[in-house]
């Protein structure tokens, strides 16, 4: 019954266009290749995205956007607080003002906009969709800093690289939702 009721103020909440494309969608169901068709659109990453979703169960098991963006963000969000808390140890062990900051600032944002992207997901998929895309800010500002102190980290500098591909890829896959 709830769910009949969200996805009804869902359908009155948008365009009547897009609510169109959108039931379409619902009756295609079980869309073939969500990954390929997200992945597509991450042009020189295509291979990284296709390589990273594969590797997450429920991402291919996934039969819709929604659920294929829920568990994106939920890898996403999981990843990330491995990341900050790898960098938090560093931090304890190198207090180079850039991997402190990384660790304390710029992977609160990373956290931070994956987790309030999943709280959105539901009721505010463009808000979502905004927050996958601030995430990866965070792992570029991280970036940003380690270059300006001439740190090269090979972990910091994979992580990072991670995370902004799965900020972009979460992009892609919520904006399915919110058009
Ligand atoms: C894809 O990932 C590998 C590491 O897993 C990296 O070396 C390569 O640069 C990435 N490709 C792009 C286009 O960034
Ligand atoms: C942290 O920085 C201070 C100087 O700011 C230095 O004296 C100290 O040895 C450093 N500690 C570690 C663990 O690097």
């Amino acid at each position: 019954m709830l769910t009949i009721c969200l996805i009804v103020i869902f359908h009155f909440s948008l365009p009547a266009n897009a609510r169109v494309h959108h039931s379409h969608r619902e009756l295609v169901g079980n869309d073939p290749d969500l990954i390929g068709q997200t992945c597509k659109n991450a042009e020189k990453n295509e291979a990284n995205c296709t390589k990273i979703l594969r590797g997450i169960p429920d991402v291919v098991r996934a039969k819709n956007y929604f659920d294929f963006s829920k568990a994106i963000l939920e890898f996403s969000l999981k990843e990330g607080t491995a990341g900050q808390n790898f960098l938090k140890e560093l931090a304890t062990k190198n207090n180079a003002s850039a991997i402190v900051d990384c660790a304390n600032v710029h992977y609160n944002e990373v956290v931070g906009s994956f987790w309030s992207a999943l709280g959105e997901l539901k009721e505010d998929p463009e808000t979502a969709n905004y927050d996958a895309k601030v995430a990866g800010d965070g792992a570029v500002n991280c970036q940003d800093v380690l270059n300006a102190a001439h740190i090269v980290n090979p972990d910091i500098n994979a992580l990072n690289y991670k995370m902004s591909l799965l900020s972009l890829i979460a992009f892609l896959a919520t904006n399915n939702l919110s058009s």
